[in-house]
């Protein structure tokens, strides 16, 4: 852990050990953000963690895996004892196996609900009286893949878009305690996860995560109450927060 003073604003980021989690907390820690960060490979947790520390005021990693009850609790904790918490990102998740849904069968859903909505969900719900005080930001990352028909994509996507319509529901039943929730479609990217849906082909094409740093530089900016319940893409030129760049 790296802890120098206590920051004012504190974010926890899931999977942040490489990827898109790594990008958005490499943001937060440039607009000076404390961080609580997870991922189950400890080697790659902590070398986010020396990257993150020349910028973030704080750094704490938690490793293990999310749907472990004891590591969800000891990130809200590692949160509390910081401070409290105004942005919580769920971005870890999992792809499971590619395959026409006429071949599915149900055992194969496997991890995918559990790591992909369950726990999610549950962190929302550790989260949400430290959110509360500081009238936070929850964003959950979604993919092209719950709202689009994609061959073999079915499971993945079901899930995304479980979380997509648990996101939007989270956000109506929360805006009373001044806590926002939003949807981020962060589209393609060259990453571990990618590759391994593509196993066969050249990735390097597609951009790399960073791609996405104007968009996270402007979102963590704005006034939360004021984008609540909104689903952003992105790399898209997405009206909504390129104009106000
Ligand atoms: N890449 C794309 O083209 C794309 C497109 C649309 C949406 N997305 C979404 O973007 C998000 C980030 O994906 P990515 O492409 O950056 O993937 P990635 O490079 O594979 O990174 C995934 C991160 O999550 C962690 N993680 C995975 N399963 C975990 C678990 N069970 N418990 C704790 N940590 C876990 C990984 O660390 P460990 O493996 O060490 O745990 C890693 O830090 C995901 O929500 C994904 O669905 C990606």
């Amino acid at each position: 852990m790296t802890q120098m003073t206590n920051p004012t604003r504190i974010a926890l980021v899931t999977g942040a050990s490489r990827g898109l989690g790594l990008v958005i907390s490499r943001v937060l820690a440039g607009l000076g953000y404390g961080l609580v960060i997870g991922g189950r490979d400890r080697k790659a947790l902590a070398d986010a963690e020396a990257l993150l520390s020349h910028d973030a005021p704080a750094v704490v990693t938690v490793a293990g895996d999310i749907t472990d009850a004891a590591v969800r609790a000891d990130m809200i904790e590692a949160a509390r004892r910081m401070g409290g918490l105004n942005v919580l990102i769920n971005n870890a998740s999992e792809l499971g196996s590619i395959g026409p849904l006429l071949t599915f069968d149900v055992p194969r859903f496997g991890r995918l609900f559990p790591v992909n909505v369950g726990a999610p969900l549950v962190l929302i719900q550790l989260a949400t009286p430290l959110l509360a005080d500081r009238g936070g930001l929850i964003v959950n990352i979604t993919s092209d893949a719950a709202t689009g028909a994609y061959p073999g994509w079915g499971p993945y996507g079901a899930t995304k878009a479980a979380l997509e319509l648990l996101t939007r529901t989270l956000d109506a039943e929360l805006h009373d305690k001044g806590v926002s929730a939003v949807l981020v479609d962060p589209g393609d990217m060259q990453t571990r996860m990618h590759q391994e849906a593509y196993p066969d082909q050249d990735i390097s094409d597609r951009p790399l995560p960073d791609v996405t740093m104007p968009f996270w530089t402007w979102l963590f900016r704005q006034d939360f109450k004021d984008i609540h319940g909104q689903r952003f893409t992105a790399q898209q030129e997405d009206a909504r927060w390129l104009q106000r760049v």
